[in-house]
């Protein structure tokens, strides 16, 4: 091994390079957090305690019979009033307006965002649309004036749209809350005083403060200041339970810091229950609501399913201080297709619910909230008590209920009023105290036929259940999708640039590296590998073919290193990200992997990132495994001896990129990451300039003109015969033993070759037979025993029979040319 004590000069101006766009990374991210941190924090390290919000356990406070201390409201989400679908959306919330509100008569109607669609018929383009603004606003004035109602901007309702004060925004015309989230600058709060106790209610707006157009929009963020007002709405007065609406569920919005050092973690132990949408169930049929449990804050994550398409909405019950939920679909197979209209038309005939049932003692013990809640009431509790909401009166409903699959004895009474639709039955808590799960099931007949029907899991010893979702939707709850795509871009950088560099300063360092890897190969080749020495030989080779990355094709090691430094450094590529705004200042941005800088001012938008890790897995990390793989090929792998060779890889050891359909597939690949380029330009602003511009398309160019006319293995590239002569490894006792009268051949080294000293013979395609290493023209024993080197002045000459070239291959075996 020799020690060179010595880094080149190129990778030491690589490496130094490097350094400096680290640097860089680092003010870009700082700059482009700047909003989420305090500008001036005066920090107190007090825990925002989670015991003040403990509950006594034991109370005197009897769950009963009394149509007391129970209150409900509704959460409906994600409507997207739009002015062309013909199925759902505004269809939907007509028939939720004009059917089920008048029958649930809840406390208030709050709105978690998406109040309308914004988008064009073809769903490319967003705008704000005035007309589908009047249609909510004059909606909710006919048929929801009884009813306080609050309302949220989704990411929907802030598209494409410069600032809060721009005339695009609708929602703070036609919004009911508009002037409220204005002056709360974004969040704002109301509350329920009830003789019984306290409630409060914050809702908060984490709109990005610059709204792009699609796509780009789907993450919010809460900038220090709001988190400000979020704080100081959590820490104001006491209150038996505080909830907290936001469009964005947690994982799709990245919190700020507050100036007192608070997260929104810290936050959260003062919040009973975080209320959101936007998921939609999750597009795709993935199908989950998401709903989570956090144990360190005490506080349930609620996801609410879309009322456009699944006609979803919910009641949620405070009763004694248990807080319960139902989420309800409307009768989709009562609601057909209908014909937008500008103008409000209430659908004709109303859609007729089946009774719907709110189970709010015994509680759902997957939801229960061990120091938010007084759980122990259950246990003490003297009747089950639930919520039946139908258009029909109690005497005309036929009320049964069943645990664990038994008819419950005693008979289900409403003991509610106009306003309030409460029923109630006697049990005996005690005799459920067994340490198990029990399930009741409710089940509600209406005069019409319908059957309504409303389950729980419950437990009378305090303990919780997991909750019952599926694999992806935890991993989306839990997952923290805003910040574990940040790390995942960070990652596929830092790990490109690891095998791009590292293995470069290793070359340096150990220049003949890569002949012994080689070699060692070569000798795992000769044994019948065991799985852990495939592995071992995949590792083996994957680390040559990056070591000789930077010395074979020093080109396309360049691009890659030069490309990856600048995604993270410089801007990605200009656009019109705010097409409706007034100057060309409010409607071009920059695009950095950081986040987008709208009128010189950051938007941490972590849709940045998704971008941003695509691209890296995409177009980057796959074309540079391709130029690796590149590096090491059949002839480089094929020892002369070796049965193995022959038989393991089936055909003659030939990799898999040298074959014309694969080469075809690499072309095609491009062509369809070319093509989602291009998708984005019609988003924003069109192609020209702005698209010609992005550093992505300069890759792709470099890219196109490697497949299709690098030296060696582009699509349109001969391979030359000389391409395809094998070698003989020095040091590689089966290429020795390989060769014929088992001489030994004392010049055919990888690296010389590397370097252009090494030796070429023509292959010659008649030669199966013999596997001769020289040109038939020389004669063998010049070629075999005269002991020719790199420095002999006969291979250097060109004009010598032997000629000096890259590859040395004796022989082709009858089944590599029947199939090249
Ligand atoms: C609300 O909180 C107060 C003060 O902690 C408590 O006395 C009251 O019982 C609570 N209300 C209910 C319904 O539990
Ligand atoms: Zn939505
Ligand atoms: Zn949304």
């Amino acid at each position: 091994m020799v020690w060179n004590k010595r880094i080149s000069p190129s990778t030491l101006f690589c490496l130094v390079i490097t350094f400096i766009a680290f640097i860089r990374a680092c003010n870009l991210y700082r700059d482009s957090t700047k909003s989420l941190r305090p500008s001036k924090s005066h920090l107190d390290n007090n825990d925002l305690d989670l015991l003040n919000a403990r509950k006594k356990i034991y109370d005197p406070l009897v769950i009963g019979a009394k149509p007391s201390n129970i209150f409900y409201f509704i959460q409906v989400s994600d409507i997207h009033i739009s002015r062309f679908k013909t199925k759902g959306h505004t269809q939907n919330f007509l028939h939720f307006l004009q059917s089920s509100l008048p029958t649930i008569k809840p406390e208030f109607v709050v709105v978690t965002g998406d109040l309308t669609d914004a988008k064009d018929p073809g769903g490319v383009n967003s705008y704000q649309s005035a007309e589908e603004w009047e249609i909510y606003e004059k909606a909710v004035k006919e048929r929801g004036s009884d009813t306080p109602w609050y309302d949220l901007r989704g990411n929907h309702d802030c598209f494409n749209m410069a600032s809060w004060s721009s005339d695009q925004n609708l929602y703070r015309k036609y919004g009911k809350s508009a002037s409220l989230v204005e002056q709360g600058q974004g969040v704002y709060s109301w509350s329920a005083n009830k003789t019984f106790g306290q409630y409060k209610f914050i809702a908060a707006d984490v709109c990005p403060k610059k709204g792009p157009a699609r796509p780009f929009n789907f993450f919010g963020y809460m900038p220090s200041t709001t988190m400000d007002r979020l704080e100081a709405e959590v820490l104001e007065g006491s209150y038996n339970h505080t909830f907290l609406f936001v469009h964005y569920p947690t994982t799709t919005v990245l919190f700020g810091t507050s100036s007192t050092g608070h997260t929104y973690h810290d936050i959260a132990q003062h919040i009973s229950v975080y209320f959101c949408g936007h998921l939609h169930r999750l597009v795709a049929g993935l199908g989950d609501v998401l709903k989570s449990y956090d144990p360190t804050s005490d506080t349930l994550e609620l996801e609410v399913g879309d009322l456009k398409d699944h006609g979803a909405y919910r009641i949620v019950a405070v009763d004694h201080d248990l807080v319960s939920f139902v989420d309800v679909d409307l009768p989709l197979a009562q609601i057909g297709a209908f014909e937008p209209s500008p103008e409000l038309e209430w659908p004709d005939p109303p859609i007729k619910p089946a009774p719907v049932i709110l189970i709010t003692n015994p509680k759902d013990a997957q939801f229960t909230l061990a120091h938010k809640e007084p759980i122990a009431r259950i246990g003490t509790s003297t009747h089950i008590r639930m919520l039946i909401f139908s258009e029909y009166s109690p005497d005309e409903l036929k009320v049964r209920l069943s645990v664990d699959g038994n008819r419950h004895p005693f008979p289900a009474l409403f003991v509610g009023n106009s306003s309030l639709p409460l029923w109630v039955s006697s049990w005996e808590a005690n005799d459920f105290n067994d340490f198990q799960t029990h399930n009741l099931v409710v089940q509600v007949t209406a005069p019409d036929g319908q059957v309504g029907q409303s389950e729980v899991l419950f437990r009378v010893d305090h303990s919780r259940l997991y909750i019952k979702s599926g694999i992806f939707g935890k991993l989306v709850m839990k997952g923290q999708l805003a910040t574990t795509l940040r790390g995942l871009s960070i990652l596929a950088v830092v790990g490109l640039l690891t095998l791009l560099l590292v293995p470069k300063v290793w070359a340096d360092i150990y220049p003949s590296k890569g002949d012994q890897i080689l070699v060692e190969i070569h000798k795992l080749d000769q044994v019948d590998q065991s799985p852990y020495q495939g592995l071992y030989r995949q590792c083996l080779l994957w680390y040559l073919r990056f070591v000789r990355l930077p010395q074979v094709d020093f080109l396309s090691w360049f691009m890659c290193w030069i490309t990856i430094l600048s995604l993270v450094c410089l801007p990605w590529f200009r656009a019109e990200f705010i097409p409706t705004g007034e100057t060309a200042d409010e409607r071009l941005g920059t695009f950095y992997m950081w986040g987008l800088v709208l009128n010189q001012q950051w938007i941490p938008l972590s849709d940045t990132w998704m971008y941003a890790t695509m691209h890296f897995c995409d177009d980057i990390a796959v074309f540079v495994l391709l130029f690796a793989w590149r590096t090491v090929d059949s002839c480089d792998l094929y020892c002369r001896s070796n049965p193995n060779s022959n038989s393991n890889d089936g055909h003659r050891s030939q990799q898999l990129y040298e074959r014309a359909w694969f080469k075809g597939f690499e072309i095609v690949y491009l062509l369809w990451r070319i093509s989602e380029l291009a998708a984005l330009a019609a988003f924003y602003g069109g192609f020209w300039p702005y698209f010609f511009e992005s550093i992505l398309w300069l890759w792709s160019a470099y890219v196109g003109y490697v497949l299709l006319l690098g030296a060696k293995h582009g699509l349109l590239r001969k391979r030359s015969r000389s391409d395809r002569i094998g070698v003989i490894l020095e040091g590689c006792p089966g290429c020795l033993e390989g060769t014929p009268n088992q001489q030994q051949l004392p010049f055919t080294l990888d690296t010389q070759r590397e370097r252009g000293g090494g030796v070429d013979r023509q292959a010659n395609d008649n030669e199966e037979a013999a596997p001769l290493l020289v040109n038939s023209s020389v004669p063998e024993s010049t070629g075999l025993s005269s002991g020719i080197t790199s420095s002999s002045p006969l291979l250097d000459s060109s004009e010598g029979p032997v000629q000096v070239k890259s590859r040395k291959r004796g022989t082709r075996s009858p089944t590599e040319a029947s199939t090249d």
